[in-house]
C-alpha cells in the first residue's frame, strides 16, 4: 500500500473532522504521516502512566492503531495538536461508560507553556457547540497536579476520586474525576470581558 492509499483509506473510514484554530495551535484529525512523531512523543513513561489507554512502550504500530481507530463514531472527535506545522500531542472527546470524556496529552518538550489548556478549551467548545453534548467528564491521576490544573483552568468541577485502570502500569490507580456542565460553559462563554466605557 502506498502512502496515498493509506491517506485515502483512513479518510474513507473515518468521519470528517473540522480543523480547529486557537491563538497558537491547530487541531486536526490524525493521519498516517503523523505516525512517526506520535510514536516518538507518546513513547514516554510520563505520558503513558498519566493516561488510561496509552501503552508503554509505545511504537509505530500503536500510533497506527490510534490513527486508524480514531473518529469512527459521530459522537467522537480525536485531534492531533499542531504547533508551527509540528504535531505536539493529541486531544479529544469520546464516549465512555459515564458519558463523553475529554482526554489529552502533550509531548514533554512542550509542557509548561499553556498549550494543553488552549487545546482542551477548543475541544470543549467543539464538544458542546458541534457535538451538542450536555456534560463532559475528565479525569486526572491524583499524582498529576499539572493535569488537574488544566481541568480547573477549563472550569471543570471536581466530583470525587475513582480507582481507574491504567494500561501502562497494568494496574488501577486513584483518579480525580471532574465534570463540566453545558450550563456552566454557556454562562462562561456569554460572560465576556468587562468593557471600559470611559
Ligand atoms: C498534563 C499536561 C497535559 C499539561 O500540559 P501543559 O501544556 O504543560 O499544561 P498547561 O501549561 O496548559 O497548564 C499546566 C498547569 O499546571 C501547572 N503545573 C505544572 N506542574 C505542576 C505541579 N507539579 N504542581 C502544580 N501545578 C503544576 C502549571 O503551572 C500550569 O498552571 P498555571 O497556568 O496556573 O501556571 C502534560 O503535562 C502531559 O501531557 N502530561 C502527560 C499526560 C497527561 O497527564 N495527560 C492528561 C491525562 S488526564
Amino acid at each position: 500500500m502506498t502512502l496515498l492509499d493509506d491517506v485515502v483509506d483512513v479518510a474513507a473510514r473515518t468521519r470528517n473532522l473540522p480543523v480547529l484554530k486557537t491563538e497558537r495551535l491547530t487541531l486536526r484529525a490524525p493521519r498516517h504521516d503523523d505516525i512517526k512523531v506520535i510514536a516518538l512523543l507518546a513513547n514516554d513513561r510520563r505520558v503513558a502512566e498519566n493516561t488510561t489507554r496509552i501503552p508503554h512502550p509505545y511504537g509505530a504500530d500503536d500510533a497506527r492503531d490510534f490513527i486508524e481507530a480514531a473518529n469512527r463514531r459521530d459522537d467522537e472527535a480525536s485531534f492531533v495538536i499542531v504547533l508551527d506545522n509540528t504535531v505536539i500531542g493529541a486531544c479529544g472527546v469520546d464516549p465512555r461508560q459515564g458519558g463523553p470524556e475529554i482526554g489529552y496529552w502533550l509531548g514533554a518538550p512542550y509542557w509548561g507553556r499553556g498549550f494543553a489548556t488552549e487545546a482542551v478549551r477548543a475541544v470543549i467548545d467543539y464538544a458542546f457547540g458541534e457535538l451538542c453534548h450536555d456534560a463532559l467528564a475528565a479525569g486526572a491521576r491524583v499524582s498529576n497536579p499539572a493535569s488537574r490544573r488544566v481541568l480547573e483552568k477549563c472550569a471543570f468541577q471536581w466530583t470525587g476520586v475513582r480507582l481507574t485502570r491504567i494500561r501502562a502500569i497494568n494496574s488501577a490507580a486513584p483518579v480525580d474525576r471532574f465534570r463540566l456542565d453545558r450550563g456552566l460553559w454557556v454562562s462562561l462563554k456569554s460572560w465576556g470581558p468587562a468593557r471600559r466605557v470611559a
